[in-house]
């Protein structure tokens, strides 16, 4: 390069997306479904009623949204839902994602699952180059699973659990920790998981959907009570390492097996948030815990090229809050969400 010409600039459109408090969002969660074939209790009321079919964006419309955000400097996409494998071609998502995996664009698929619909795709998945999965899985007693999942069967999730692993996929367990419920489980959880060689992370219960006659402060049993739980049995050992998500990662000494946190009342994780959430209809939520919200849909169907699509998004990204407030400390709820997590994917 001659000494007068001005260093190379990214153009508009290489831009990495940068948020107002110098956050870079290279991580997309996609609910592709508000349905699910679960109830479980701290995510929906029992008498759901879900969006109807014709409001959701095809699965064309998922991959040209998706595809904008990854031109934009997405790395790390997360299938979510509801269920995402019960919305109905879901493969055939999977495969168009695929081809920002093998293009190198992107770093990771993968996918929250409640672990149902399993047996049934996990080796598709596998073969489509999703690495490793995240499972739903609260407790290990067929009783109490049917009773936090209201419509689900254990037997299911841990034959969907084995296929998995089967196709080669790593499983991360996600567990809520609820207060009342799970607690006597903790070993009984941590033991298994060793067992079977899967990671495991304790999510604290948040304030989503109407809580109606649910008291989520009666549920919640923080995860600092959890980790003393814990340290009663096993040397904790704090990992540096992250997954690009909010959990933080222990390591359990005498079993070398990695513990994950994910707190979102007890220690807020908001300062180094780097995703943004897209749901079945095509609303941006910048925050999990915030209202705000950006409509892509209108701004992608009005034009058959991206400008005013990658224009929204990233005026959206430009609005992306500081943080949720959610908050039990004073005793009540603060910070609630009316939305339902369902609908914005956890
Ligand atoms: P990896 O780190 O890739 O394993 O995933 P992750 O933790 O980002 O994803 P996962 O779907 O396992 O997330 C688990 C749960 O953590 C979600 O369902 C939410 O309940 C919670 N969570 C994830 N991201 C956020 C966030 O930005 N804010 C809050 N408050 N909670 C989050
Ligand atoms: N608080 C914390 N986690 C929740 N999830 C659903 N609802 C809540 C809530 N109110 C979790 C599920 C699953 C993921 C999709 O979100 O357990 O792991
Ligand atoms: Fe379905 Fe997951 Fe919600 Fe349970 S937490 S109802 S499995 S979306």
């Amino acid at each position: 390069m001659t000494a007068n010409m001005p260093p190379p600039t990214l153009s508009a459109a290489q831009a990495p997306l940068i948020d107002p408090f110098a956050r870079a969002i290279d991580y997309l969660r996609v609910s592709v479904t508000d349905r699910c074939d679960f109830r479980c209790l701290y995510c929906m009321s029992e008498n759901m009623t879900f969006l109807p079919k014709a409001e959701l964006l095809t699965l064309e419309e998922l991959d040209r949204l998706c595809s904008a955000f990854v031109t934009l400097g997405v790395k790390k996409l997360r299938i979510t839902g509801g269920e995402p494998l019960v919305r109905r071609g879901i493969m055939t998502f999977f495969e168009r994602m695929a081809r920002h995996l093998q293009s190198g664009a992107l770093r990771e698929l993968t996918l929250t699952t409640n672990g149902s619909q399993l047996r049934k795709y996990a080796a598709d998945l596998a073969a489509l180059g999703v690495r490793r999965i995240n499972v739903s899985l609260d407790t290990l007693d067929a009783d109490k699973f049917a009773q936090v999942t209201r419509w689900g069967r254990l037997d299911q999730v841990l034959d969907g659990i084995a296929a998995a692993k089967e196709a080669g996929l790593r499983v991360k367990i996600n567990a809520v920790a609820l207060k009342g419920f799970n607690e006597d489980e903790l070993f009984t959880l941590v033991d298994w998981c060793a067992a079977q060689d899967h990671d495991l992370t304790f999510i604290e219960v948040m304030p989503m959907g109407d809580l109606g006659n649910e008291d989520r402060l009666d549920q919640y049993w923080p995860l600092s009570a959890l980790r003393a739980r814990l340290a009663e049995r096993f040397t904790l050992v704090d990992l540096a390492e992250r997954s690009g998500g909010p959990a933080r990662y222990v390591q359990l000494t005498q079993s070398g097996q990695k513990i994950g946190f994910i707190t979102p009342l007890t220690h807020n994780f908001c300062e180094s948030c780097n995703r943004v959430r897209l749901t079945c209809t095509g609303e941006l939520y910048m925050c999990l815990g915030q209202e705000d919200m950006a409509d892509l849909r209108a701004p992608m169907r009005a034009s058959p090229d991206d400008v005013l699509l990658q224009d929204a998004i990233r005026a959206a990204i430009a609005r992306k809050p500081k943080g949720h407030d959610f908050d039990y400390s004073r005793q009540n709820v603060a910070g609630q969400m009316t939305r339902h997590m369902s609908h914005t994917g956890g």
